[in-house]
């Protein structure tokens, strides 16, 4: 018997309205796993009640309290981190390894973000005029909907619910469809450390229903999204005046120059193209080559490929786990037929293995040229492509020619190229020497362009996310002071 999950609203399991449900699978071996609710409309108006009523007592507890919890929060995870990390690798697929990472990147950002309730800093400014204080305090926004996609099922909702958490916000959660159970072992979690019934509220169910309800409710007034660039559009289209923040795709670049420690590149690609079987929106998914070290990189990274093994993300010995579901497959499937259609060379894989699971090839295409569609559309998955540059100004131009702009990444040992590259590439994140992933959680995560909206999550800026600020004026002078020189007697 699977177990059957309810929506998590006020701290009780509840029913969908609907009645139905549906079900979540291993993408190892296509068994059903558990099942959640199917939520509606009605669903969400009653998560988002039950939030804003809890929103009240929670924004007026002291920041450095709601820290308190928070840290109780890192600790109760570090405990269940290996307990934790093998739910990863079961309703996700990604590898042990990678799915104790995910465990620990909650960690730090909840510890991050419980000493921010210490902190929460506005700033100070000297008036204009006599005797006039000047001050920002920040400030709750109320209810925020947060809806959240499955490749980090542990570390993404944490990354939003933590810093949502400290400035006082309560939460309408929607996690994946395909990893749901991760993200109540988060919550329950939450709840476990002592963040009171109904600050977090999870409803399940589809992204038409459920999602676009969250995202044009009334009450709602802040949205936290990352996934799909298609959705992301939908939510600036149909969120309203509601604050967003928006993570959306990739097509993140590795540069490497004829200067480049090759061994040490080819161990960045391999981790940034097939690491979480390229499922990233920070996936190294084309790999920009200097020409005259073009030839020997490309027969290095085939053959360190063909060596991957896919499999049980559970074995030790597994390296690329499956993907997360039939239609993954499928869309990883279509692009290799798309990249033989634009006459790219097929290096190696281009198949799915077995017929249980969600199991696909690390996939290397050449001979690509940067307008293919593989070169410029996300797959998000196990598939990078390798594109010939003659210098690092074609080779920045190249980066630059998506409409995307989230991690980029070059290797060289010459400083200059290290620079210009830098401040040339136009992207959210930039790596020297390391692959486009493994970013940390005290500093801002984010990207330019398509990518997103111009917000950034974790680290400071993730604060800002999640909070209004409010400008403070005290006139302590006994008089009506006018600023900006205005002169007006009245009489
Ligand atoms: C994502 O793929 O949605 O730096 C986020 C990284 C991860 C974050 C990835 N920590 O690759």
């Amino acid at each position: 018997m699977v177990k059957i999950y309810g929506h998590h609203i006020s701290g009780k399991s509840t029913k969908s309205d609907s009645r139905k449900t549906f079900q979540v699978l291993n993408p190892s071996n296509e068994k059903v796993i558990a099942k959640f609710q199917l939520g509606t409309k009605k669903d969400i108006n009653k998560a988002v009640e039950a939030a804003s009523q809890a929103h009240k007592k929670w924004s007026s507890v002291p920041a450095p309290k709601r820290g308190e919890i928070l840290l109780e929060i890192a600790k109760i995870l570090k405990k269940r981190k290996q307990q934790l990390g093998k739910l990863e690798s079961t309703e996700m697929g990604k590898i042990l390894q990678e799915g104790l990472g995910d465990v620990q990147e909650a960690i730090d950002v909840f510890e991050y973000m419980a000493g921010e309730g210490r902190r929460l800093f506005g700033y100070t400014t000297p008036s204009e005029l006599l005797h006039k204080s000047c001050y920002t305090i920040r400030q709750s926004l109320g209810v925020i909907g947060v809806i959240t996609p499955w490749n980090f099922p542990i570390a993404i909702p944490a990354w939003k619910i933590a810093p949502a958490l400290i400035c006082g916000n309560s939460i309408v959660l929607k996690p994946s469809s395909d990893t749901p159970m991760c993200a109540y072992e988060l919550v329950k979690i939450c709840e476990e450390a002592g963040v009171p019934k109904g600050v977090i509220n999870i409803v399940t169910g589809s992204g038409s229903e459920v999602g676009a309800e969250i995202i044009k409710h009334p009450k709602i007034r802040g949205i936290s999204f990352t996934g799909s660039r298609s959705v992301g559009e939908f939510v600036t289209q149909n969120a309203g005046l509601k604050k967003v923040g928006l993570e959306l795709g990739g097509k993140n670049p590795i540069v490497i120059m004829d200067d480049a420690n090759l061994n040490l590149a080819l161990k960045g690609v391999i981790f940034g193209a097939f690491g979480t079987t390229g499922q990233r929106c920070t996936a190294s998914s084309r790999i920009i080559v200097h020409n005259k070290v073009f030839k020997e990189f490309e027969e290095m990274l085939v053959e360190k490929t063909s060596k991957l093994r896919v499999g049980n993300p559970l074995q030790s010995t597994t390296d690329v786990g499956p993907l997360i579901n039939n239609a993954a497959v499928e869309k990883v499937h279509n692009y290799t037929n798309i990249g033989k259609k634009e006459y790219a060379k097929l290096l190696c894989g281009g198949e799915k293995i077995g017929t249980k699971g969600f199991f696909y090839k690390p996939t290397i295409f050449t001979n690509v040229t940067p307008k293919m569609r593989i070169a410029q559309e996300e797959i998000f998955g196990p598939t990078t492509v390798l594109i010939k540059v003659n210098n690092l100004k074609e080779a920045i131009d190249v980066c630059n020619s998506v409409d995307y702009g989230l991690s980029a990444s070059i290797y060289t040992k010459d400083i200059s190229n290290a620079y210009l590259f830098i401040e040339k590439v136009e992207s959210g994140i930039a790596y020297v020497n390391a692959p486009t992933i493994g970013a940390e959680v005290h500093l801002p995560f984010g990207g330019i362009k398509n990518t997103g909206n111009g917000t950034r999550e974790a680290g400071i800026e993730g604060i800002h996310e999640f909070s209004e600020t409010k400008t403070v004026y005290i006139d302590y002078s006994g008089n009506l002071q006018k600023s900006q020189g205005i002169k007006w007697n009245q009489k």
